[in-house]
């Protein structure tokens, strides 16, 4: 159903295969598609948050800056509903940026669209620029991150008037664990959730620590045994050459600004080339994005036609490594510690501040300890064991994971007491595994999207979509519709009123 103004593209007429997008805001031909059917123009804000939501002593009454974005253009206000982002690691409009589901979604709902940023990330930082520095992380937990959201719709409904508007959870990745843990730990304030590519098992401890990178390799394999052949010839190779001790050769064909020295630069060298096939492999889109990495259409394929193009299997690995870390054209030598920074997240921090406040997450609640074994994968044997990260966070952090703690807390895979969750994953997504695949209840629902990678489903409709997101899409958007409506039944039935049934 679309909405009844005369300004609002409906967004999901699909007309002779082709989306609507960008309908009214004619392009020149050969431009991308539009990202957003209608551009739901966010507006930045900033609310004044408290500190420590389960203390109330050392930092009182003090508060942070917690920023978030908002887009009322699509709102019946105030009965419309509204759609609250559960905002990951990373700056906020990234997110809002990558997200156009929601918008669409937003758009044929009539709701208000809510990107709220995760406390010390982008620029919620709760002591400025030192926020991520070791000392000033100690209120960095999924608990408060919840509670901060928790607040802030609290906050938000009141000063919007809307106090009975059904409010939805999103998010995808951590932000979906976020708006899956929303839903069961403020009901009352969360109607549903879509917890999109939500690894909740395997964080909470409870995966196979093999499964993520075995799942890189199987979109690799599946795009030819031959490339994921040649993964492993190229590994094997540099692996031979440095036992040769011919350092500056690997230097040179791989394209290293510093000659290898010792055993620790082969283990950068080959996490930071490992850390290439799982951007690739979560960004597997169809189409070019610019997510994690500047990407072109289907990474996976293009990366494997140019490391078989190569005659030399570590230049193929150079170049295909090249799409992740050289999009630009302009790195004439990967510094591997600069490019990639190891850390308690074996599948990658990224760098900067944002990969500072991640590392202390996987080295406190969130259990990221994933190896890989040159059996059941193509890599070389890179091991990141309980001990290796409780050492590791000891060193870094001064902090000691602590076991069992968020299963404890959110209940790993055991959701029987929940409801109104779906968790959505895409098939060629390596996180996948970690997460929930059968529908648990009524209304706990998974749902796999077939030839989609990491949250596909969240993002804008596109023309090279499988068919398998816009069934899922629909899916989404009329599970939540019903949740959305019985909510509010809910408000209309109190007091209850005899022998009216909804
Ligand atoms: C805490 O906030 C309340 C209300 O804003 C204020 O009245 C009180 O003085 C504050 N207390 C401290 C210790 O800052
Ligand atoms: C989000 O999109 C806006 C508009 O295209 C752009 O200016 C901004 O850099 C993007 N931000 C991020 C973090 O992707
Ligand atoms: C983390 O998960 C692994 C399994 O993937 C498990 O062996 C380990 O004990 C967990 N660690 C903690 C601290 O829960
Ligand atoms: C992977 O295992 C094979 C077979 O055991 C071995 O020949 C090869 O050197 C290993 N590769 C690496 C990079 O360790
Ligand atoms: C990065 O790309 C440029 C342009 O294609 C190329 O000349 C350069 O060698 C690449 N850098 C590395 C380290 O491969
Ligand atoms: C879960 O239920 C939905 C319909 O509500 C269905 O589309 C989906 O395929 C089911 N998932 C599984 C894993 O059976």
């Amino acid at each position: 159903m679309c909405a009844q103004r005369g300004d609002v593209v409906c967004p999901f007429v699909l007309l002779l295969g082709l989306a609507l997008c960008g309908l009214g805001s004619p392009k020149p031909a050969g431009s991308p598609p539009a990202q957003f059917c209608a551009d739901p123009g966010f507006q930045e804000y900033y609310f004044e948050q408290l500190l420590d939501h389960f203390n109330f002593e050392s930092f009182g009454n003090k508060t942070f800056s917690q920023r978030f974005l908002v887009s009322d253009k699509f709102w019946k206000q105030p009965e419309g509903p509204i759609f609250f982002y559960t905002g990951n690691e990373g700056d906020i409009w990234g997110f809002a940026n990558n997200s156009g589901f929601l918008v669409e979604l937003a758009q044929q709902q009539e709701a208000l669209l809510v990107f709220a940023e995760h406390r010390y990330y982008g620029q919620s930082l709760p002591f400025g620029a030192q926020s991520t520095q070791r000392g000033y992380m100690q209120l960095l937990t999924v608990e408060q991150a919840l509670a901060d959201f928790a607040v802030l719709l609290q906050a938000l409904r009141r000063d919007l008037g809307a106090q009975d508007a059904p409010a939805i959870a999103f998010g995808g990745s951590y932000g979906g664990m976020l708006s899956a843990y929303m839903r069961m730990k403020y009901p009352h304030l969360v109607a549903g959730a879509l917890a999109a590519s939500a690894p909740i098992v395997a964080v909470a401890g409870l995966g196979d620590s093999y499964q993520f990178f075995r799942d890189v390799t199987v979109d690799f394999y599946n795009q030819s045994p031959k490339c994921a052949q040649a993964v492993r010839d190229a590994f094997q190779q540099i692996k031979d050459l440095f036992l040769q001790g011919a350092y500056d050769q690997i230097s040179q064909e791989f394209g290293t600004c510093q000659s290898l020295s010792g055993p620790g630069d082969l283990t950068q060298l080959f996490m930071f080339a490992r850390n290439a096939f799982t951007v690739l492999a979560m960004m597997d889109y169809p189409y070019p994005t610019d997510f994690l990495a500047h990407l072109p259409a289907n990474p996976v394929k293009v990366g494997c036609d140019q490391l078989l193009s190569e005659a030399q299997r570590i230049t193929g690995l150079r170049v295909l490594a090249g799409l992740v870390y050289n999009a630009s054209g302009t790195e004439h030598c990967y510094d591997i510690y600069q490019l990639f920074h190891s850390c308690a997240d074996p599948t990658g921090c990224g760098t900067g501040s944002d990969a500072q406040a991640w590392d202390y997450q996987a080295c406190t609640e969130i259990n990221l300890t994933f190896n890989s074994n040159n059996v059941t994968d193509m890599f070389p044997v890179l091991l990141f064991t309980e001990e290796v990260r409780q050492q590791y966070c000891l060193d870094t952090w001064g902090v000691w994971p602590r076991p069992g703690w968020l299963q404890a807390s959110f209940g790993g895979s055991d959701l029987k007491a929940v409801s109104n969750i779906i968790f959505s994953n895409g098939d060629l997504d390596p996180w996948a595994g970690g997460g929930i695949h059968s529908n648990l209840s009524e209304s706990v629902v998974a749902v796999t999207i077939k030839g989609g990678a990491h949250h596909l489903d969240l993002r804008a409709s596109h023309t090279e979509d499988p068919v398998s997101v816009v069934e899922v899409r629909k899916l989404e958007a009329s599970l939540i519709g019903e949740w959305v409506k019985a909510a509010r039944g809910q408000q209309e039935q109190l007091p209850p009123s005899p022998g009216q049934q909804d």
